[in-house]
């Protein structure tokens, strides 16, 4: 280390020196504030100790540095590259110590007060967010370092404010020994990346307060009490309270809950100051080992929030924010997990203000430290207790007025130790009103809740039926999974399943599914960027694209999936029994904020449709309702009710008519289609017509059908395996992906044994095997025609040792082009057998380029399920039975070779223009990416199965 600049701080274990005591966090008051956000001077040394302080002093000119934007990353704009590992440090692990390799961003910015900055007061310089570690100076004057990336530091500053000119400079080292405990599986992204801001503190002014408001749910009644350092009074005009700080009221009130989110706007003033206040009247409590509020069991409907945008990083601003938890109102998703760090103050804010049940979690993890058992974990050893105090008491000052926040947390993987167990108790006594949670000791001493992450479906009924034993004291507490659902490309399946178990045991407070968003970055060539595209030596690749929303924030299938999953109201029955079971599902609210309306549809197609009267039921509550009588003079056909319960008047998260849940009620089965084999196969020159259709007499391979011609027509049992086919690599066997890979199904051929012409039949005999193993699949493919229409019955028996299911099975084609594509089935979105919960029945339409679903990493994705029958390229199919559909502008090898979505070309290098599979079965999908495979019933035996389609040329499908 070089003698001319001071870097002893980055290696101490201390949290800083300089800064003031935490407090909570407030956007505005009357007392003015300067945001500091902007373009500011950058200069980037590749280690801690190359550049003096010089550049800190007035007068220092910086002309020829470059421009940053603060709040941001300097990997994100152009300066160094991001990283991605998962747990794995990037650098050698010896704590406190970090490389030389040090990338260490040298920021500046010159400012002025505004006109009308009172001449009187203090001021504060707040950071609400800077990775790993921080030196600051002021006009030549130095306040001090900090680290805690996620956490909020103030200096006070007043003494060092002139009218003009002042001088910001800010030192920031990528690597600290704070690096060891914001070992996050995240991208590694160094910057001042929240905002910095000048706050004027009038003399009197306020400083930290504690809003302690509860809600009596026996008398109807809150009692508020605001604590403050600076004496003052609290009003709340809608109360009609009026009190002095410190002293307790107690007035009737409405309850806040995520679901009914009440907010009474009231008032803190000191001598100095305003500060408004957002109060939420509710108390959260342990009680007959459940996690109450209000006096009443909550469920968690929750996802796992990584502050994430593709260009910024994590440096949001207020529209992403607010948009996040749009989303999330919009998908029925109750709760937030702020992993791993609490996230910018104003998200906090929304979740208030929404209503989001939050669990706040404090900024450490050291995941990394499992590499070597855990030895040397800064969690289990006195000298970094100081900087884990720090950080909880920054989250919990900061935080500690949100109505929102129920539970707070000790971080995440950080293994056990006495510093941990400090922490829960520093916090147990600073705030009474909160439970505490922490996953990573099983044991739950020093937690309220029993938390895992992707426990399985087994595990977790038995933890439901209290059948897990485990520590007297586990055994008493409620459970939680924070994190399950590993939501990986494709995926998560199994969200039904879990639900069920949530909802049948009251022991099972719910989940949160990992994770909210893809942390994918906007690339010019890769579309997004993923672990190692941007030349890391270690990294763990595309498994930082493991969210509900792709990197752009569009929903993925996931999430839709989710929102039916969990949706707060249950439409169950059977459609011939003239009434509909309507099932209020809310823990608070009864139905009164929903409309219910009915359509009766037959062959997917509205009949008519009106209103459906529902009591407002209470939570819990059922009903019978009765449904209006079939509508006169409808069609003979599938038919069905679909009810729907929608907003019945606009949110302040969605507006009216936005659907909230829905059932659909069969009524009357599908009648399968019927070809009577009229027609004989007729052999011609080199080919065998029969009814609409040509083969190749030698092969007996189809050509065309009526004026459409087919390319390599087979039995297909291969899919792109998706993440959660793939698995993780840690995970043990069977983990299909690699197996199915091992056994060649990615590469079977096609044995020719027979073609066989016969009266009313063209039947070819095959054997589907890979090389180098015995297992097959003898495969029959019978074609029938009425003379119009064309019937391909597939019978395929497995022969040899078949121990793995098959990816997929059914049959492939390709047409040389379609665009369009109307089918009468699931949808709209994609489904597979443990993902099929959003899927309704119904007439549906897209081009073949809006089927596919841009999962980051490209792989088995599209098809939609329960399809009776389709039209594309000239071409209906229908299917006996329903099929599953995929249609998409590459093969299936093709997908299976792509890295990224920019891999895939329309139409390059294969024989056709658009393949199409038809399936009969497609294996689970599961949660392997991180969690279990999917369950034994969504698994594809190979069992001698048999399936038809039946297809007629069409004229291609129009738009409208
Ligand atoms: C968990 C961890 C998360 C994330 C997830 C996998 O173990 O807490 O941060 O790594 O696994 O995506």
């Amino acid at each position: 280390m070089s003698a001319h600049t001071r870097t002893d701080y980055v290696e101490d274990v201390s949290p800083g020196s300089g800064a003031l005591p935490p407090r909570a966090w407030y956007a505005s008051s009357d007392a003015v504030s300067l945001p500091l956000g902007g373009s500011w001077r950058f200069r980037l040394s590749d280690t801690a100790d190359a550049q003096d302080d010089s550049f800190a002093a007035p007068g220092y000119d910086a002309g020829d540095w470059a421009e940053i934007q603060v709040p941001g990353h300097w990997v994100l704009q152009g300066h160094g590259s991001p990283a991605y590992t998962n747990h794995r440090y990037p650098f050698p692990v010896d704590p406190p110590r970090v490389p030389t390799e040090n990338p260490t961003g040298d920021h500046l910015r010159v400012f002025g007060l505004p006109a009308g900055w009172p001449a009187g007061g203090d001021a504060v310089l707040r950071f609400d967010g800077v990775e790993s570690c921080a030196r600051v100076w002021l006009n030549g004057t130095e306040l001090g370092e900090f680290k805690g990336s996620r956490l909020p530091h103030e200096f006070a500053v007043g003494a060092l404010l002139r009218p003009s000119g002042n001088v910001l400079a800010v030192r920031v080292h990528q690597w600290s020994a704070g690096s060891y405990l914001e070992d996050q599986d995240q991208w590694w992204l160094p910057g001042v990346f929240r905002d910095v801001t000048l706050l004027h503190r009038p003399a009197g002014g306020v400083r930290d307060f504690f809003v302690h408001a509860s809600y009596d749910h026996v008398s109807g009644t809150g009692t508020l009490r605001v604590d403050s350092e600076v004496a003052g009074r609290v009003t709340v005009p809608d109360l009609g309270v009026d009190v002095p700080t410190g002293e307790p009221v107690t007035v009737p009130v409405e309850p806040w809950t995520a679901e009914t989110p009440r907010l009474y706007d009231g008032v803190l003033a000191t001598e100095g100051e305003r500060v408004p206040l957002r109060i939420g009247f509710r108390t959260v409590e342990l009680s007959d080992g459940l996690i109450k509020v209000n006096g009443r069991p909550v469920l968690f409907k929750g996802v796992n929030r990584h502050e994430w945008h593709p260009e910024k990083g994590r440096a949001l601003d207020l529209a992403t924010m607010r948009e996040d938890v749009l989303l999330m109102k919009r998908h029925n998703v109750n709760a937030v997990r702020t992993s791993h760090y609490p996230p910018h103050p104003a998200f906090l804010d929304l979740c208030d203000e929404y209503g989001l049940w939050v669990i706040d979690e404090c900024d450490l993890e050291t995941h990394g430290f499992t590499e070597q058992g855990w030895r040397d974990n800064p969690v289990d050893d006195d000298r970094w207790t100081p900087a884990l105090l720090d950080r909880a008491a920054r989250m919990v000052e900061r935080d500690k007025n949100h109505p929102s926040v129920v539970i707070w947390s000790l971080g995440n993987e950080a293994g056990t130790g006495r510093g941990l167990t400090a922490t829960a108790e520093w916090i147990r006594a600073r705030d009474t009103s909160r439970l505490v949670h922490y996953e990573g000791d099983h044991t739950c001493r020093d937690t309220d809740v029993y938390s895992r992450m992707y426990a399985s479906h087994a595990e977790v009924e038995r933890i439901g039926r209290r059948l897990d034993g485990g520590p007297l004291k586990r055994r008493a507490l409620p459970f939680i999974l924070c994190e399950y659902a590993h939501a990986m490309g494709n995926g998560p399946g199994g969200l039904a399943d879990y639900q069920r178990l949530f909802e049948a045991h009251e022991r099972l407070q719910g989940g949160f599914v990992w994770e909210w968003i893809d942390h994918g970055i906007a690339h010019p060539e890769l579309g997004y960027a993923y672990g190692g595209d941007f030349g890391e030596e270690l990294h763990d690749g595309n498994f930082v694209c493991d969210g509900l929303l792709f990197p752009d924030r569009r929903p993925s299938p996931g999430l839709v999936e989710y929102k039916k999953v969990i949706e707060p109201v249950a439409v169950t029955g059977d459609g011939t029994a003239g009434t509909v079971r309507v099932t209020n599902k809310y823990d608070f609210a009864d139905l009164s904020a929903l409309a219910f309306s009915w359509t009766y549809e037959v062959e997917g197609e509205p009949v008519d449709s009106g209103s459906l009267p529902v009591p407002a039921l209470a939570p819990g509550e059922s009903a019978e309702v009765k449904l209006p009588a079939v509508p006169a003079g409808a069609p003979a056909g599938e038919a069905y009710w679909t009810v729907r319960a929608v907003l019945a008047c606009e949110t302040a998260w969605a507006p009216r008519d936005h659907v909230v849940a829905w059932g659909q009620l069969p009524v009357s089965a599908r009648r399968t289609p019927y070809v009577a084999a009229t027609a004989r196969p007729a052999p011609g020159d080199g080919v065998i017509s029969l009814g609409p259709a040509v083969f190749d007499a030698r092969t007996g391979a189809l050509r065309a059908i009526g004026a459409v011609p087919v390319t390599d027509l087979r039995l297909d049992v291969w899919r792109a395996p998706t993440d959660n086919d793939d698995g993780a690599a840690w995970q043990g066997d069977p983990r299909y992906g690699p197996l199915w890979r091992r056994l060649g199904l990615h590469r079977m051929r096609h044995r020719l044994d027979a073609v066989e012409a016969g009266e009313d039949a063209l039947t070819v005999r095959t054997r589907v095997a890979p090389a180098a193993r015995e297992l097959g699949l003898s495969t029959v493919y019978r074609w029938t025609s009425d003379g119009d229409r064309l019937r391909l019955t597939v019978s395929t028996v497995p022969e040899g040792d078949w121990t793995v299911p098959l990816p997929r099975l059914g049959i492939r084609f390709g047409l040389a082009t379609a665009d369009l594509v109307r089918w009468y089935g699931g949808g709209p979105g994609e489904a597979y057998p443990d993902t099929r919960t959003a899927a309704r029945i119904a007439r549906w339409q897209s081009t073949v380029d809006e089927l596919q679903t841009p999962y980051v990493r490209p792989q088995e994705n599209g098809a939609r399920i329960d399809v009776r029958w389709a039209e594309l390229g000239g071409l209906r199919v229908e299917g006996d039975p329903a099929y599953w559909f995929t249609a998409r502008r590459w093969t299936t090898e093709q997908l299976d070779a792509a890295a990224h979505r920019t891999d895939l070309v329309p139409g390059s290098g294969s024989a056709a223009g658009v393949w199409v599979n038809l399936d009969h079965g497609q294996h689970g999908i599961g949660s392997q990416s991180c969690g279990p495979g999917p369950l034994p019933r969504y698994h594809l035996r190979a069992e001698p199965a048999e399936f038809s389609f039946v297809f007629s040329p069409v004229s291609a499908p129009r738009t409208g």
